[in-house]
């Protein structure tokens, strides 16, 4: 099985033939289709497959209760009309870095997992690495069932027609304890790699960052016969909190975004009656994101926290391990949200490997990878595998 043969059983899968993208979410038959993938992937290599509470997928290479192991891997969910590398790209080349220390006659004295995180992006029900957050215990498993798709689906139902028990959620002390340390390969959301002309660097650290949501109403009414004076229009609402966004998060050395809007009833010749607003805000200062959020909210009447993720710092002594295992490759942060910090947050050591990224764009159909930089991500992994997973008594732990 090469790079490009398991690329390509993967590419159709959630494919958007309009736009190119992918959307790839929760609980959907995309997903079961990229789960079945995901398990197919791993028997042919003799894995065996598990499945915790969260309906994460874990593939076993040895007894995961003989000692915490080394685990690798990422997500296979995406974004609205997301590009092909975010996620897959760390399931793949997680399976080809196992293929490689196999073909290389490595023996783990402990065991290598692999993984896809179920719901990472949050695409479908708001709150994302929704997957690694339920099994740590950091969304509590009632407000995961609750949560609502756009058509008002509630994730335990969606779970339940996918064929996994919404009444299991909660903390997964059992999938926990198997994780020693955790290694996510992903593509890279920028351009630094390109401009530092190397093909991989170790991730440090995330960005403090949160979604915001804001209920914007107003009074539905006929376009063409309510004078302008007596509108009550929460469009214009939006209006200001996409500027005060952008002011505000300008102003404090942050990032915030209004990527998603819901307009009711959504008619061209209707003024809307309400309007729900997503604010995304980011920054290396946790008072800094939190102070974007709250003058946003102070402009559209009030903003609720979604879901809040603090400064996240991998495992320094990992980190510093990895970069010199990989001839001192660059190290550094990003503003993206990955399960590796979910883990880290939960005490995991953790650390992340980025793959350079020629476009610098992510979260879109022009995210790319050239397949050159994939292997050499893909022998970086296997790299550190062998140096985690390999001398009996070594890290981690
Ligand atoms: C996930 O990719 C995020 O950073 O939102
Ligand atoms: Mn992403
Ligand atoms: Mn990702």
């Amino acid at each position: 099985m090469t790079f490009a043969s398991t690329w390509a059983e993967l590419e159709p899968i959630g494919r958007n033939a309009r736009t190119g993208g992918y959307r790839r979410y929760a609980w959907t038959d995309e997903d079961a289709a990229l789960r079945e993938w995901f398990t197919a992937a791993a028997r042919a290599r003799g894995l065996d497959v598990v499945v915790d509470r969260a309906g994460n997928q874990w593939a076993w290479w040895g007894d995961p209760d003989a000692a915490p192991g080394v685990v690798t891997g990422s997500h296979l969910d995406s974004v609205p009309d997301g590009g092909a590398f975010d996620g897959p790209l760390g399931v793949v080349s997680a399976f080809l870095a196992l293929d490689a220390l196999r073909a290389r006659g490595f023996t783990p004295s402990r065991p290598i997992g692999v993984t896809n995180f179920g719901d990472e992006e949050g695409a479908r029900f708001g709150v994302a690495c929704a997957g690694s957050r339920i099994i740590t215990g950091q969304l509590d498993a009632d407000r995961a069932r609750g949560l609502r798709d756009a058509d008002g689906v509630p994730m335990a139902e969606a779970m339940t027609r996918a064929g996994h028990s919404p009444a299991a959620l909660g903390r997964d002390e059992e999938a926990l304890r198997r994780v020693g340390s955790y290694v996510e390969l992903h593509v890279e959301q920028g351009r630094r790699l390109v401009d530092l002309g190397r093909p991989v660097a170790v991730g440090s650290s995330i960005w403090p960052h949160g979604r915001w949501r804001l209920d914007l109403t107003g009074e539905a009414n006929h376009a063409g016969t309510t004078r302008l004076a007596d509108r009550d229009d929460p469009m214009l609402r939006l209006a200001a909190v996409i500027t005060a966004a952008r002011q505000e998060a300008q102003a404090r050395g942050c990032v915030a975004t209004v990527g998603k809007v819901q307009v009711t009833p959504n008619g061209v010749n209707a003024i809307p009656s309400a309007v729900t607003a997503w604010l995304d805000a980011r920054g290396s200062d946790e008072a800094a994101v939190r102070a974007v959020a709250a003058a946003v909210g102070g402009v559209g009447g009030g903003a609720t926290e979604e879901s809040f993720t603090g400064a996240t710092a991998f495992d320094p002594a990992l980190v510093a391990r990895v970069a010199a295992l990989l001839d001192d490759a660059p190290v550094f942060g990003t503003g993206a949200g990955h399960d590796a910090g979910t883990l880290a947050t939960a005490g995991i050591p953790s650390v992340m490997l980025f793959v350079r990224n020629p476009t610098g764009v992510s979260h879109s159909p022009a995210e790319f990878a050239e397949q050159a930089d994939c292997l050499a991500g893909v022998d970086a992994l296997a790299t550190v595998l062998a140096d985690l997973a390999g001398a009996p008594g070594g890290p981690p732990q």
